[in-house]
């Protein structure tokens, strides 16, 4: 009887899992599946990162991550940097990252290295076994490049080895309530046997099904978070509208979103999207619709307008407290959200960037960030707590929508002046402006 953090006691392990990249995504979805009840295996280069996961210790930060480790390691869940688990296991999740080339393109090379040794290893495997991509990857890199890298290198033929497209839809800070509570489950696959295979691995979770072609499951991953860009982009852009006629956009969004072909969610107005997805993948989009010969003009506003953002936020400063030279000036929240310490490209780089130009003196505190912010900006003053970053400063940029930020009242007093402006409407103090309400 094996035990689960969820309390329900199993009596076996379902399947035998092998997860290639011990990443964010791999790691929650290997640590999510273990959780299931599959006996899963974790593939990664890096030797430190394997050794730290079989420690029980999470090389990223993630809620929940920990415990999961903590309950599954040893038991149904362990990292090594070697494949062979892969041809003992019943499916392969390929969940390697497939970050930007310079012109914005996904760079495949990591896919293309773990397709390879996937093929090398399953040329002794005789049972039926399927390879399922999760990495965020362009339509057509599934058919055209892991399908015959694996065939050519296992020299078998697609009826003992199975393929599909799994995109993963995990938020950062969330991804293990996003894992086990989907909105729903994208398979995409040649045939219902390759398809059906993966949808077992996902028993125990409810969410409906979605059983599609392989290019379909690929290009799902890119419109759901495209669209998600535009409508934060939408929002943005209406609240610029909104507060030159003096009207508060949440309002409006909130009366907008109620209409159920708009939706209430992702209509959060403020200084822009950050993160490692969806710059990453509307510029992905915007690189694939121009190599098809496709003008992308609303996917390439939806970037124009969230690069243009976060400079409002320091031109409206500007405009109340006039030059920055010198002046003390409180940046609160660095990570491109709350619950996390990640960084990429959160909007608080460019209004550092525009700050450190202006000749301002910057205090800066994140309850988690300031390390990772530290390592691009070491000259800035990080702060422990948020009052320290306000003492004496003549005004201050909230970046971040980190929940503490609304108990902070009284501590504005400690400002030389009480400037306070939000670039995320997440304050409960009086007196704030807006960077768009
Ligand atoms: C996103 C997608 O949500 C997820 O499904 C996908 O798998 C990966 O990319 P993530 O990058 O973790 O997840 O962040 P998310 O919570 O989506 O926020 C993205 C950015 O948009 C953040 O900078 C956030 O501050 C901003 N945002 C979000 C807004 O500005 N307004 C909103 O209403 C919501």
């Amino acid at each position: 009887m094996i035990p689960t953090i969820s309390g329900v006691f199993l009596t076996v392990s379902l399947m035998k899992i092998s997860v290639v990249g011990g990443g964010y995504v791999g790691l929650v979805t290997a640590a999510c599946f273990a959780e299931l009840g599959h006996e899963v295996s974790i593939i990664d280069r890096g030797a430190a990162k394997v050794n730290a996961i079989n420690a029980k210790k999470p090389p990223i930060y993630e809620e929940g991550l920990e415990e999961l480790l903590q309950h599954h390691v040893g038991m149904r869940l362990r990292a090594s940097t070697s494949y062979d688990s892969v041809p003992f296991s019943d499916l392969t999740f390929i969940c390697v990252g497939t970050p930007p080339n310079p012109d914005g393109s996904a760079d495949l090379s990591k896919m293309k290295a773990a397709s390879r040794s996937i093929g090398s290893v399953l040329k002794n495997s005789s049972n039926y076994h399927v390879v399922v991509v999760k990495s965020t990857v362009p339509p057509g890199t599934t058919e055209n490049i892991v399908v015959p890298t694996v065939l050519q290198k296992s020299g078998k033929s697609d009826d003992t080895i199975g393929f599909a497209m799994n995109p993963e839809f995990l938020r950062e800070g969330r991804a293990i309530a996003d894992f086990m509570h989907p909105d729903r489950i994208v398979i995409g696959s040649r045939n219902l046997r390759d398809g059906d295979r993966v949808a077992e691995a996902y028993k125990g979770i409810s969410a409906p099904i979605l059983s599609t072609g392989l290019p379909a499951a690929e290009m799902i991953k890119y419109a759901s978070n495209a669209f998600l860009a535009t409508k934060i982009s939408f929002s943005n852009e209406m609240g610029n509208i909104c507060k030159k006629l003096g009207i508060d956009v949440y309002e409006v969004m909130r009366g907008a979103g109620m209409d159920k072909r708009i939706g209430p969610y992702f209509l959060d107005a403020g200084a822009g999207f950050g993160g490692s997805c969806f710059p990453k993948d509307v510029h992905a989009l915007i690189k694939l619709a121009e190599t098809v010969g496709e003008d992308p003009i609303l996917l390439r506003s939806v970037i124009d307008v969230n690069e243009k953002q976060p400079g409002r936020i320091v031109q409206l400063l500007k405009a109340r407290i006039g030059d920055l030279k010198g002046k003390r000036i409180a940046v609160l929240g660095l990570a491109f959200k709350d619950n996390t310490d990640d960084i990429r490209e959160s909007r608080s780089i460019p209004v550092i960037e525009e700050l450190l130009k202006s000749g301002a003196v910057i205090a800066a505190y994140d309850p988690m960030a300031n390390s990772s912010m530290q390592k691009i900006y070491p000259s800035l003053t990080y702060c422990s707590t948020a009052a320290d970053a306000l003492r004496g400063a003549e005004g201050c940029l909230v970046m971040t929508e980190w929940p503490e930020f609304k108990n902070i009242e009284k501590e504005f007093d400690l400002m030389a002046n009480r400037l306070i402006i939000e670039g995320r409407r997440i304050l409960s103090c009086k007196g704030a402006e807006g960077i768009c309400w």
